[in-house]
């Protein structure tokens, strides 16, 4: 296996890309932010049906994404520590996107391969803002897969929300990523 330094520089963007938790201001803005959506549009896409939509909150919209998350918490009939819990939700990044796959009825595209070039975006965001200098984390959690976040977010019976993706510059420096696994333990050949 040739040495890191080796490698050409996008590979080694790749496997030693990482998620980054603390983060704080400033997020990205005006021409970061526009190539981070950029690349998010640049993700493999089956007959280019676009079948996603993103929603940004900062700031104020930071404080409503909270409160829409806590009237989902009660609403679900969750314990009260989530519930106060859940206001405090997306003011973990001065930034959150929330990432929704929206399926294009279609006779050759299944559901399932447009959700995946949904969840591609999220990971192409992410990578464009580390590349930025930015860092970032996907997150899911169950407000993800629930309705009535869904519905308050304006967002129709079809579409599924695959990730809030908090962006930030990171307040720490990040321990080396872990070394490559055992690749036979997840690979076989046919
Ligand atoms: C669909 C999806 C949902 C995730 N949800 C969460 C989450 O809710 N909370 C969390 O801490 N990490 C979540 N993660 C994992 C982080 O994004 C991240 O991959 C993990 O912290 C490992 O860090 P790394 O990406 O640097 O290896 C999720 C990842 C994916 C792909």
């Amino acid at each position: 296996m040739p040495e890191p330094t080796e490698l050409p520089d996008r590979l080694l963007f790749l496997l030693e890309r990482q998620s980054c938790g603390a983060l704080g201001a400033p997020a990205p803005d005006g021409d970061a932010l526009q190539l981070i959506f950029k690349a998010a549009l640049r993700v493999p896409d089956h007959l280019c049906l676009r079948p996603y939509n993103f929603i940004v909150a900062t700031g104020e919209g930071l404080d409503r994404l909270g409160a829409m998350m806590q009237r989902a918490a009660i609403a679900a009939g969750k314990p009260d520590d989530v519930v106060q819990r859940a206001i405090r939700m997306p003011k973990r990044a001065p930034m959150v996107i929330i990432i929704v796959a929206t399926p294009r009825p279609h006779d050759l595209v299944p559901v399932f391969d447009q959700q995946l070039t949904a969840g591609c975006a999220v990971m192409a965001m992410q990578m464009a803002a580390q590349a930025l200098g930015f860092g970032g984390i996907w997150k899911s959690g169950w407000f993800m897969y629930d309705r009535g976040l869904h519905r308050d977010l304006g967002l129709a019976d079809p579409d599924q929300i695959v990730g809030f993706l908090y962006l930030g510059t990171p307040q720490r420096e990040l321990p080396p990523p872990p070394q490559s696994e055992d690749l036979d333990s997840y690979v076989r050949v046919l």
